[in-house]
């Protein structure tokens, strides 16, 4: 038998279903027994001398984001047998954001490597990824890039809006908004029900620009994906088609060598960042793209993102910037490809896409498409002259933080305050709504022991509530800062990914309520303002990682190899190291 990230001695050269066949020290016999099997499911020789296409299929119960997979699936079957190829489906880990505990983020590099391995020890030539929720694209991404054979992307699309009163509502930017309104005493408990009912209505993912979303603009823009189809509705017949369509470019794939590593390039990966910029997309997209990059040997620097995003014009006016529209109005004002359009000048053009064109090509095609300018602005007109997303540094954070200034509050960008500090998500839950909290509108909430490393695993917690008492005061936003991350349909004046973090014993450890904290949003800057004696007197007093070891299993694993925010929060022995077919 091969070793993981090893290849089997047998089948060596070899492509479609006998490829890595098993090592019995007789080639005839391992093909004889690999066909055996074969035949038992009713394929035909023929059948088996097809390039066979392998399908990650990400469908599952606890996945209520994937609910049409199956439809889809067929679809992308359909493509592949219309081409010439054998289409075989293989179950993976599936992740969605609110059945998994303690959050699906510690599970991505799960789904990554399960992802990787089986790409890699099943005989297949090239693999159709379909991946929708939040963490399922950029794990497979991630997984496929290792792997090393050809891969295409299939997102599973949006969901479609609904109706609570007169609001148009979707997941899940509107479930903060009546959340709020609800812990402020707005809405009743009978109204929070009827919301409860209203908020997820179709298959698909989350009807905004969350993490999801922006994620498929990721792929898309990385040339992972068909073009325009990053953004079709999931209940959309053109995501069918772009099923179908995938699935027949999957086979062509099969018979190239158009690997990942040739597609998701240096430039590729800057590409994405500045989609990922224009759409004032989600945080989230920061870490997963570096990891994505990580895999490849290459770096999404910091520093180089603020340059980009100094230079990247705010483009979408897509939910949660702005408070009208939804993906659905993103996908009928022109899509990624609108975006793309106008970000031209900024692009490296010369990267080959999952189609076989570069993007340059595929713009060039591009012409005469309509395109809804109330959700999709001109370069000429941006919504922002600058991206949507800021890498702070300073004594406070090291290495990096993250601030989305678009879906924040101007008046809190320069300003210094007074920490009101939490030192766990337990110690937060017990005291942020206690009337006796010493807290003003004009103080600094931060919470420390949330990042990658802390026994929370960095969850989608930096969307710190307000308390209760300043909502009823009608405070609706103040600064907030952890080393967690937030939910691409958060919003707010909210600083995340703090790096090193506090279980590290990063300067955020170090923080005590009443210390004056310095946010520079002008200058990058975010900074602890304590005094150096004070400074040294604390270090001396922290323990990193002293509290609740993990022991055993994928804990344990995960524990000792996950990396911090800027690295992509994957694990150290994943870096690098492509598999060569
Ligand atoms: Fe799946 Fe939002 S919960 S995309």
């Amino acid at each position: 038998m091969s070793t993981s990230g090893g290849k089997s001695d047998q089948g060596k050269g070899e492509r479609g279903f006998l490829r890595g066949l098993q090592s019995y020290g007789d080639r005839d016999f391992s093909v004889y027994m690999r066909r055996a099997f074969a035949k038992s499911m009713g394929y035909s020789g023929d059948e088996l001398a097809r390039p066979v296409v392998g399908i990650a299929f990400t469908y599952s119960r606890f996945n209520p984001c994937h609910r049409h997979f199956p439809e889809l699936l067929d679809a992308v079957k359909r493509g592949v047998a219309a081409a010439g190829g054998l289409a075989l489906e293989f179950p993976t880990v599936s992740l969605h954001e609110s059945t998994l505990a303690p959050n699906s983020m510690k599970f991505r590099n799960l789904m990554a490597m399960d992802t990787e391995e089986m790409i890699r020890a099943q005989p297949m030539d090239a693999v159709v990824l379909m991946g929708g929720c939040d963490k399922t694209v950029p794990a497979q991404l991630m997984g496929a890039a290792s792997a090393g054979k050809p891969a295409i992307q299939l997102i599973g699309g949006p969901q479609m809006t609904s109706r609570f009163r007169d609001d148009r509502v979707g997941a899940c930017t509107d479930c903060r908004k009546f959340w709020t309104q609800y812990r402020s005493g707005e809405l009743g408990k009978a109204e929070i029900e009827a919301v409860e009912g209203r908020l997820v209505t179709t298959a698909g993912t989350c009807a905004v620009m969350g993490t999801a979303s922006t994620m498929a603009a990721i792929a898309e823009a990385l040339g992972m994906t068909l073009p325009g189809t990053a953004a079709i509705p999931a209940v959309h017949a053109d995501r069918l088609r772009a099923a179908e369509a995938t699935g027949a470019r999957a086979v062509a794939l099969a018979r190239s060598d158009l690997t990942p590593d040739r597609i998701i390039t240096a430039g590729a990966i800057e590409n994405a960042a500045r989609v990922l910029l224009a759409l004032g997309g989600s945080t989230n997209g920061v870490i997963h793209l570096a990891a994505i990059a990580g895999r490849l040997g290459l770096k999404l620097d910091l520093v180089r993102l603020n340059e980009l995003s100094d230079t990247t014009p705010v483009l979408a006016a897509v939910k949660p910037v702005g408070d009208q529209f939804y993906m659905e109005d993103f996908f009928a004002a022109g899509g990624i490809g609108a975006v793309l359009r106008e970000l031209k000048e900024l692009l490296h053009l010369d990267c080959i896409t999952v189609a076989g064109q570069t993007l340059g090509e595929r713009l060039a095609a591009d012409t005469g498409l309509y395109v809804d300018r109330r959700v999709i602005k001109s370069a000429a007109e941006p919504l922002e002259p600058q991206g949507g997303l800021v890498a702070l540094f300073g004594s406070l954070a090291p290495d990096g933080a993250i601030l989305k200034r678009s879906a924040a509050t101007p008046e809190l960008f320069e300003k210094t305050g007074r920490a009101v500090v939490f030192s766990s998500l337990e110690d937060l839950a017990a005291r942020i709504d206690d009337p006796a909290l010493d807290v003003t509108a004009d103080d600094f909430i931060v919470l420390q022991n949330a990042g990658p490393r802390s026994s929370a695993a960095m969850p989608e917690a930096g969307f710190l509530p307000i308390p209760k008492k300043l909502l009823a005061a009608g405070v609706n936003d103040m600064v907030r800062i952890s080393d967690a991350r937030m939910s691409g349909t958060a919003y707010g004046t909210i600083v995340l990914h703090v790096a090193p973090e506090a279980a590290l014993g990063g300067p955020l450890a170090l923080v005590r309520s009443g210390d004056r904290i310095r946010l520079s949003v002008g200058e990058r800057r975010l900074d602890l303002l304590v005094e150096e004696a004070e400074w040294n007197r604390r270090r001396g007093g922290i323990r990193p990682g002293a509290s609740d070891p993990m022991t055993r299993g994928y804990d344990k694993l995960f524990r000792e190899s996950v990396m911090q925010a800027p690295d992509g929060c994957d694990f150290d022995f994943l870096l690098g190291g492509v598999h060569s077919q």
